[in-house]
């Protein structure tokens, strides 16, 4: 009987189940939509119950497709939208109230408050993060105090989790609340060398350790799925998605760097043991622990990347879709002096500006279209760019190769211009799916389906690479302009 790893990946925007075999094949996949609510300005929740749902629906859906039994399910890896916090009742399984998404600013006041206080930089050396609300702690807290929980929370009588807690809970029927070090190194609750609850943090935020999942590896015999099919199936993953991603990319070596193009730009480094404290504007958190040996990364996240193409499309229809945008750009030799910087929503790695809104520099009589699209695709390389530079100081070693993958990593003219301000290789990878096919190595690693990392690394096929074609002069003119632009948008807020 062959056997597969089913993969869930339970992004912000939907959820998706993956089946995969031995060779890194995938048989069937099935994705389902998830709603989001903006209930004020700022805010973005979800409803977990609704997230299960998807997730049910897609696993019984893969199943269905592929044909084959759940039988042959070997082993299920779970990733997961990181931060996103939901407090749930331990005795009915309920969600209470909506789970606040991590890209929800609503908490923001906590993180103000601690500020004012001074306390960023304590924080700062126990977690590896930047005091910010996109963390989980303050969404906790915010939840606490929104209906009013503490005492139960104190009483033992709730579970909080990010979506892969909420996920394993549902699936093992309430018998494990579990978290994995890579999602918990994100809850800003984590300190980051004894990869436990930190007591002053929990004192910090008056979050009681009894409403938290335990903390485990990210690879191994971590629950039993029950509820979805007939016969009960391991779980032996769970991680977070982009530490999945770096994964799937089979960056496996200390200064491995994977940039995956989604909505936003998440750069992650493996750093291996080491815990470099970024004194850049990125942060440090856990890639995976397997049989307790950890992992460190550095990660710079974009806010805005594929979302400003959508801004293109949908906000000023210069494109009808997203692949168009490769076919305008091309229309012209160049931005012609045209920098689009899309702090839609702030500016996050390295500058942590969140108050700064987007800007569009160098218009003149003849500024068309095409440049205005070129120029915001640019944007993306230009962001990344900004982050690989922190992290290059941070980690005192230039990157010679970045490895891409996401939506807009299929766009070749970015993937070029990439390649021309890093001075480095770009390196695209046959599988599109990194992030699912993580947590599927990880899960199979677990029990054998593969033999070790460097089975797995045998696997990787380079799809496209992307060389350097500009000289050093005019890279050095193109960043310029950018700095300039940037630091004009950041003067404007
Ligand atoms: O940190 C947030 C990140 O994990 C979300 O990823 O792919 O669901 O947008 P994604």
């Amino acid at each position: 009987m062959k056997r597969y790893i089913l993969a869930i990946d339970q992004g912000t925007t939907s959820s998706r189940a993956i089946l995969f075999d031995e060779m890194s094949n995938i048989l069937a996949v099935a994705q389902k939509e998830v709603d989001t609510y903006y209930p004020h300005p700022g805010w973005v929740e979800q409803n977990a119950n609704d997230i299960w749902a998807s997730v049910v629906g897609v696993m019984n859906e893969v199943v269905a497709r592929s044909g084959i039994r759940s039988e042959q399910i070997a082993a299920i890896g779970i990733t997961n939208q990181r931060e996103t916090s939901v407090i749930w009742e331990k005795e009915s399984g309920q969600p209470i109230g909506f789970a606040i998404v991590w890209q929800s600013r609503q908490s923001d006041s906590y993180c103000q408050r601690l500020k004012e206080e001074g306390r960023e930089a304590w924080i700062r050396e126990k977690t590896g993060l930047q005091l910010d609300p996109y963390f989980s702690a303050s969404k906790i807290r915010f939840l606490l105090d929104r209906h009013g929980l503490q005492e139960r929370a104190e009483r033992g009588e709730l579970c909080f989790g990010t979506i892969d807690s909420w996920l394993v809970w549902k699936m093992s029927n309430g018998k494990k609340h579990i978290t994995d070090v890579s999602n918990a190194s994100r809850t800003m609750l984590m300190n980051l060398e004894m990869l436990d609850y930190d007591e002053e943090l929990l004192a910090l935020w008056n979050i009681p350790r009894c409403l938290l999942p335990k903390i485990v590896d990210t690879s191994g015999m971590l629950a039993v799925c029950e509820t979805v099919f007939a016969s009960a199936i391991p779980i032996t993953a769970v991680v977070g998605d982009q530490q999945a991603a770096l994964f799937g990319q089979t960056c496996f070596d200390g200064g491995d760097v994977k940039n995956t193009y989604g909505t936003g730009c998440f750069l992650l480094m493996n750093t291996k043991d080491r815990i470099i404290r970024s004194k850049h504007g990125l942060v440090t958190c856990v890639g995976w622990r397997i049989q307790g040996v950890c992992d460190y990364v550095l990660e710079g996240s974009v806010f805005v990347a594929g979302a400003a193409v959508q801004w293109l499309r949908d906000g000023l229809h210069l494109i009808t879709t997203s692949a168009e945008s490769e076919e305008r750009a091309r229309l012209v030799e160049s931005s012609d002096g045209v920098i689009v910087v899309p702090a839609f929503t702030g500016l996050g790695a390295p500058y942590w500006k969140p108050q700064v809104k987007g800007a569009m520099f160098g218009l003149t009589r003849g500024t068309r279209q095409e440049h205005i699209i070129r120029a915001t695709l640019e944007s993306l390389a230009y962001q990344s760019c900004d982050v690989i530079t922190a992290m290059e100081e941070d980690a005192g070693m230039k990157i010679h190769h970045l490895q891409v993958d996401g939506g807009a990593s299929r766009n070749s003219f970015l993937m070029q211009f990439q390649s021309d301000l890093l001075n480095a290789t770009v390196i695209r990878s046959t599988i599109s799916e990194t992030t699912a096919l993580g947590a599927a190595y990880l899960a199979g690693l677990a029990i054998g389906y593969w033999k070790d990392q460097a089975a797995i690394k045998e696997q990787f096929q380079i799809a496209r690479r992307y060389v350097p074609t500009i000289d050093p002069q005019t890279r050095e003119r193109l960043l310029k302009g950018w700095k300039k632009a940037v630091q004009a948008a950041i003067a404007f807020a």
